[in-house]
């Protein structure tokens, strides 16, 4: 802590806001420590001799006329090996360790290092004496754990040189890996580094996303796809499921590393996922799913201010391994309960309040937010590129789509999976609006689908996409006229809709097999769906009845498509060879000639 006469003093508290006066030489971001007990804090405004310090801990006890002192930094994050298979609060204090030493409370105050001192890692060195190295390059390695190899890189702002020293073996992260340049210009680098948090980490160049974000929810990826470095968000009401979309994104995903940062939302939800994610096995590796996981929790009982920070502290954590080049998932869950905390704080610091009491910088705070996403090429002399992705909740009071919060997001980011509780009530899970719901990257990834899966897939999916429109318009007419009103041409138009809601997009996140389809399997299940609408189409045609189309016990067989396994999926071609087989089985014999001739 600094000495005292580098201290001012406290003139107000309001809630989580603390104005200070006499701070030498504050500046906006600065990190400061408040009261006798050094809680953290930041100043997030300047006014003449005062400094506004929200406060990242209970401010309770404190008063006017006690100390803050400066510490001459911002709010930085600790980054280096050690970070996977945390959790850690807003400001990365180290919960699970926290919480052995002093109950299911943290202590105000209490300042343990969000990465450990003591731990020994085992460095690989790369490079050797005399090499010249610049800022992103790549220095050696580090197993943090069986599925993530830590890049150690030289830090960026470091000034290029040679390699004067380099170490191998075992390293804490506070010794010095390797010393970079001559004489004055000498940087010793450690494997642990900080890093602002409102900082968006450097790269060379932003790409626009093309490779797909495989999340195995198939609304997701056949009909809404997110891209690698794309933003995607989900607003729905309460209960709406939102949050298990966002544990299936980060249970499923094919990203390498994933972070969760828990925000906002009730203690209990977030204890689940404390729980949860440790007992996961990853299904790409089959190592625990934490080795390549990092989780911030800040829950509705912690401190408001902390929660404003955790999006950040979670985005620097996921920028620092997208810059090894690895593909980074970030899930947000709620920025709604995050711009609660901005208007919270805003409204302590009477500032002008903007629609709904929301600061006005609301728009250009969640812009900077996703902003913060991307697909880049890395800095350093090789060609290495990583990305970021970043999906986020939003909870808008009473589902109503056209508050401050979900506007503004739905401007900046790029996906919108519009969650309906409609839908949740008719448990139709994910309860994913198709009519509503969008993805700007659907023509480049499903570009990437003509050469990972089938030429086909696109149009499989506008047919499907046509098809439910359809259902939609003749909804409308057997709302007014009743069902005999429809032709047979149309009835089975009604059927193919309801085949691809129930055996295609309903998936259900607590069945074993369910829970998850490669795109792979996406694309088999959907073709066997529209072959047997296709093959039922001609067979109307051909003279079949309707009725009897509608009574072929395929249907069943479709229904349950969905549940074979990844390792059976030949099982597809024999549904769609009898698909063909039973919608020619209903053609009247004397036209089957014809219908082969089709
Ligand atoms: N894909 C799904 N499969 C099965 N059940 C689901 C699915 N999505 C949501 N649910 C059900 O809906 C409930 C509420 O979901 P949740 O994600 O907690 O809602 P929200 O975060 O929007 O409040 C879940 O507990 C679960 O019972
Ligand atoms: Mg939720």
């Amino acid at each position: 802590m600094a000495d005292d006469d580098l201290a001012g003093e406290i003139v107000r508290v309001a809630g989580p806001l603390v104005v200070a006066r006499g701070l030498p030489a504050p500046k906006m971001y600065d990190l400061v420590r408040v009261g006798a007990q050094g809680l953290m804090g930041e100043v997030i405004e300047l006014r003449a001799e005062d400094a506004s310090i929200q406060v990242y801990e209970e401010t309770g006890g404190l008063g006017p006329g006690d100390p803050v002192y400066t510490t001459g930094g911002a709010l930085s994050v600790e980054l280096g090996p050690g970070l996977l298979e945390s959790i850690y609060d807003g400001v990365q204090r180290p919960l699970n360790l926290l919480r052995e030493m002093e109950g299911n409370f943290i202590t105000r105050g209490t300042d343990m290092p969000a990465l450990s001192r003591e731990r020994d890692w085992e460095f690989v060195p790369v490079v050797k004496e005399g090499d010249e190295v610049q800022p992103g390059d790549l220095l050696g390695t580090i197993q943090e754990t069986p599925v993530i190899e830590h890049r150690v890189l030289l830090p960026p702002g470091v000034k290029p040189g040679r390699v004067q020293s380099i170490r191998s073996g075992a390293l804490k992260i506070t010794d010095v890996v390797a010393v970079v340049g001559d004489g004055e210009a000498a940087t010793e680098v450690t494997l642990l580094q900080r890093w602002p948090v409102r900082r968006a980490r450097p790269f060379k160049h932003k790409y626009a996303p093309t490779d797909p974000l495989t999340t195995g929810q198939r609304v997701i990826d056949t009909f809404f796809p997110v891209a690698k470095g794309g933003t995607a968000c989900i607003p729905g009401p309460f209960g709406s499921g939102k949050t298990v979309v966002q544990h299936q994104i980060a249970k499923w995903a094919d990203a390498d590393v994933i972070l969760f940062v828990g925000c906002g939302e009730r203690g209990n939800e977030m204890t689940e996922v404390l729980l949860e994610f440790p007992q996961l096995t990853d299904p790409y590796s089959g190592h625990p799913l934490m080795k390549r996981t990092v989780l911030i929790a800040n829950t509705s009982n912690m401190p408001v201010a902390a929660r404003e920070a955790s999006v950040y502290t979670g985005l620097t954590i996921a920028e620092y391994y997208r810059d090894m080049g690895y593909n980074v998932a970030l899930q947000a869950d709620s920025t709604s309960r995050w711009a609660e905390a901005l208007r919270e704080i805003g409204a302590r610091l009477e500032e002008m309040p903007g629609e709904e009491g929301y600061p006005a910088y609301l728009g250009s705070r969640l812009a900077s937010f996703y902003e913060r996403a991307g697909l880049v090429s890395c800095l350093g002399s090789k060609e290495c590129s990583g990305s970021v992705t970043v999906v986020g909740s939003v909870s808008p009071p009473g589902g109503d789509l056209s508050e401050p919060v979900t506007q503004a997001t739905l401007r900046v980011v790029k996906v919108f999976w519009g969650l309906e509780d409609r839908l949740a009530f008719m448990r139709h899970f994910p309860a994913i609006n198709w009519l509503v719901s969008y993805s700007m990257y659907l023509a480049q990834v499903s570009k990437k689908w003509d050469e990972i899966i089938d030429p086909s897939f696109k149009e499989l999916r506008t047919e499907a996409m046509t098809l439910l429109q359809r259902e939609a318009e003749l909804e409308e007419i057997v709302r007014l006229i009743g069902v005999e009103a429809l032709s047979a041409g149309e009835r089975l138009t009604m059927e193919g809709a309801r085949s691809i809601r129930e055996d295609f997009l309903h998936q259900n996140a607590f069945d074993e097999i369910d829970t998850y389809s490669s795109l792979k399997k996406q694309f088999l299940l959907l073709r066997c769906v529209i072959t047997f609408h296709r093959e039922a189409e001609k067979a109307l045609e051909a003279g079949a009845e309707i009725d009897d189309v509608l009574a072929s016990p395929l249907r069943e067989r479709l229904a349950d498509a969905k549940f074979i396994p990844e390792d059976r999926l030949e099982d597809f071609d024999k549904l769609d060879q009898a698909a063909v087989k039973a919608m020619e089985d209903l053609v009247p014999r004397e036209e089957r000639g014809a219908v082969s001739n089709l």
